[in-house]
């Protein structure tokens, strides 16, 4: 196992569960984490199943898995998958946290899966200052977002770790057992100074891991889309799988959708870094104007020089989530060129952030009335 993840990325960047600084390397960190590239022959595997390849994964916002190819040749044969994916629930939910969702809708549609997707209130409550009133809140808030995202109801289970302990326990502890602390350490970097409680957590995050294979009565393929933040979860639950009696679970890994403000990703905890479902047109024009960009100085400058749309969260913004790619390509060329001024993108990206923000918000009202539905039943 390799050493922690600190020790690893502390010169340039970092990136752990709970945090995501610096500029990342994401094909060094392929090869840090040990992870496979997702290739174009595997796309097309892809495309061949779904009949069209996401956005995101033809703009390789997606770009990195575990055992995709596994999980297509179990399909092929006949073997279906459960998705799995979930929100920590320390804030509002903000654009980033959207990416995975859209592509796990894609795929529940695609593939007509069962998605399981966890609330780790624990986690929240265990790491960071928030009290168990305030995460309660965030809990009921961010379900409207999921169920905003379009999930089929007969599909789709929402688990909360403190409402649903009962659920999850026993698997917990089959997991907790067969991991060392020094395990633990290692994946996390847990020091002398960490809480118990997040030392203890980690099982709990695995559990709907196995959770498909146990109400199947039989081992059962799990495909998780998260961003690779998230992968030292299934490294633990990997190791472990199959002395279980499971099938490892396969990941298809995201990259981290900017800060507005500099490099690191957007974080809830940290309000004019995000554009959050819940803000107003105001509130989003003002994060975009103050947004960071890789603009030059001056007007003047920036005719001369161009810009610099590789360090761009603005760029990062309207592409991955607004452009076509023959737009963003054509953004890119204009910006690199100096024809286009950074005043221009922001005005593309407040309007069509304020427009998607808006209907979003319409269809979180309308989950309202959905959330029983969505929840885990506590008898399973
Ligand atoms: P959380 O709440 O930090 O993040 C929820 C999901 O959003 C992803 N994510 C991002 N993706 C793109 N750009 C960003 N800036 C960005 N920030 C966060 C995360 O990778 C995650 O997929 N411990 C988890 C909750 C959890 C979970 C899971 C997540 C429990 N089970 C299974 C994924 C899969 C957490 O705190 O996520």
């Amino acid at each position: 196992m390799s050493s922690s993840f600190k020790e690893d990325y502390s010169d340039d960047f970092e990136v752990t569960p709970w945090k995501v600084e610096g500029s990342v390397d994401y094909a060094r960190l392929i090869k840090k984490f040990g992870t496979q590239e997702i290739t174009d022959e595997l796309l097309e595997k892809m495309e061949s199943f779904t009949g069209e390849l996401h956005p995101l994964l033809r703009n390789k916002f997606f770009f990195s898995h575990r055992d995709l190819d596994w999980i297509l040749n179990k399909y092929e044969n006949n073997e279906k998958f459960y998705l799995y994916t979930g929100r920590g629930p320390s804030g509002m939910v903000h654009l980033g946290h959207l990416m995975p969702w859209f592509l796990t809708k894609h795929l529940q549609d695609k593939f007509d899966s069962n998605l399981l997707f966890q609330i780790t209130d624990d986690e929240k409550f265990l790491f960071g200052n928030k009290t168990m009133d305030e995460i309660k809140k965030n809990v009921y808030e961010n379900i409207l977002d999921i169920i905003a995202i379009g999930f089929k109801k007969s599909r789709t289970k929402i688990l909360v770790n403190t409402r649903h302990i009962k659920n999850l326990y026993s698997n917990s502890l089959e997991i907790a057992k067969r991991i060392t602390f020094s395990t633990a350490k290692s994946i996390f970097g847990f020091t002398n100074s960490t809480n118990i409680g997040m030392i203890g957590f980690p099982p709990l995050q695995g559990v709907p891991c196995f959770l498909p294979s146990i109400i199947e009565g039989k081992p059962t393929p799990v495909l998780i889309p998260a961003a690779i933040d998230q992968d030292p979860y299934w490294r633990l639950t990997r190791d472990i799988a199959e002395k279980m009696g499971f099938y490892k679970p396969a990941q298809i890994h995201s990259k981290f959708l900017p800060s507005l403000q500099t490099t690191g990703k957007m974080s809830s905890s940290d309000p004019e870094s995000a554009l959050f479902t819940t803000d107003e047109p105001k509130i989003i024009e003002e994060k975009v104007s103050n947004a960071f960009t890789g603009g030059q100085p001056t007007t003047l400058l920036q005719k001369k020089l161009g810009g610099n749309p590789g360090i761009c969260s603005v760029f990062s913004y309207l592409r991955y989530l607004f452009d076509a790619p023959m737009e963003s390509n054509e953004r890119e060329l204009k910006c690199r060129s100096g024809n286009l001024l950074c005043g221009e993108c922001k005005h593309d990206l407040s309007s069509h952030s304020t427009a998607f923000i808006s209907m979003f918000q319409e269809r979180r009202e309308k989950a309202k009335d959905l959330v029983s539905d969505f929840m885990y039943s506590e008898d399973n």
